[in-house]
């Protein structure tokens, strides 16, 4: 599955890896019981399997190759933070969130099975995703595995991607529009922590010295923005065929975003900026970050 025409090869190759690899793991940490769970089963795999760009997985893979990590234990890490944001997408397209119809160009998991099995659903990749980190297949360490578990939940919970999610509830509902610093804020909590935790991950797998996490962290700061940038001008001025979900919800909805709050051209040229600071956190890894820089550029070339 390609993810834009315009990527470059290398860039393109390394998403085809990952999708392919990401899907086969889910099928293989999913396997549909024969009882009364198996429409949860098959609506977690429904989920899981196929549909996004797996672009944390790619981040944790390609952090971790800076560090020579065994690519098996960098792409069961991705699918732990892959499996916290497809949970946290069917909980996000709910009735009672943001009540979509359309994801990765099919029907939100709550419309093709019920709004209950979409709640266990998301509960159980929740719970997945933290039996995949402290599996000791994972890691032979287990100061490793815990590290790993600590950052996930983290980046998951009220300090993180739930956390923002909460604001993102309340901006739609303020009676004043939320200003800049507490958008950055709400999507740095929303967006910015799932990626961060990726890149996280794999300095983590790498035991990577304080002095080159720092950089990376930085990195990753810088993208989670961008990215969340770009989420908003692609909701703005995207195409809903290639995105594969309704857009201009935010506008509907009144919520003060990145661009409704500096114009789709500022927006633009700040996610730029973002991108060209994020690349330059890495002038000391060399070469072996070029994947890196190609995924901070793709962040916001982005169609879907
Ligand atoms: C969409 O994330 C939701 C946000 C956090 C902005 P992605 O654009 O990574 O979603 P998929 O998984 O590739 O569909
Ligand atoms: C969702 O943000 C972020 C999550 C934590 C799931 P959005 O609501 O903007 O994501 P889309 O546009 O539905 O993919
Ligand atoms: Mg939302
Ligand atoms: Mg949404
Ligand atoms: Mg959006």
């Amino acid at each position: 599955m390609s993810v834009t025409t315009a990527m470059p090869d290398r860039l393109g190759e390394a998403f085809e890896r990952i999708q392919g690899e990401v899907d086969s793991a889910f099928d293989a940490f999913l396997p549909v019981p024969d009882d009364t769970r198996a429409r949860l089963v098959e609506a977690m795999r429904y989920a899981a399997i196929g549909g996004g760009k797996r672009v944390r997985p790619l981040l944790v893979v390609a952090t971790a190759e800076l560090f020579g990590v065994n690519r098996d234990a960098a792409v069961n890490a991705g699918c732990a933070v892959e499996a916290i944001h497809a949970y946290s997408l069917i909980h996000d397209d709910l009735p009672c969130m943001d009540d979509d119809d359309l994801r990765h160009g099919k029907p939100t998991l709550h419309n093709q099975y019920d709004e209950a099995i979409a709640v266990l659903a998301g509960d159980c990749l929740h719970a997945l995703a933290f039996e995949i980190l402290s599996d000791p297949a994972m890691h032979s360490d287990p100061f490793v595995r815990a590290e790993l578990v600590e950052c996930l939940a983290r980046a998951s919970g009220h300090a993180g991607m739930a956390g923002g999610q909460m604001m993102d509830i309340a901006a739609e509902t303020s009676a004043e529009p939320f200003d800049l610093p507490t958008i950055t804020r709400l999507q740095q909590l929303k967006t910015g922590a799932l990626l961060s935790a990726a890149v996280e991950m794999g300095a983590i797998l790498g035991r990577a010295s304080a002095d080159s996490r720092a950089p990376l962290r930085a990195y990753a700061r810088d993208i989670g923005l961008a990215f969340q940038i770009a989420d908003d001008l692609l909701d703005h001025e995207g195409d809903e065929a290639k995105a594969g979900k309704a857009l201009r919800k935010d506008e509907e909805a009144g919520k003060a975003t990145f661009v409704s709050l500096m114009g789709a051209d500022q927006a633009r040229a700040q996610a730029a900026a973002l991108v060209e600071q994020a690349i330059s956190h890495l002038a000391n890894f060399g070469e072996g970050a070029d994947l890196m820089r190609a995924l901070a550029r793709f962040v916001i070339e982005r169609d879907r």
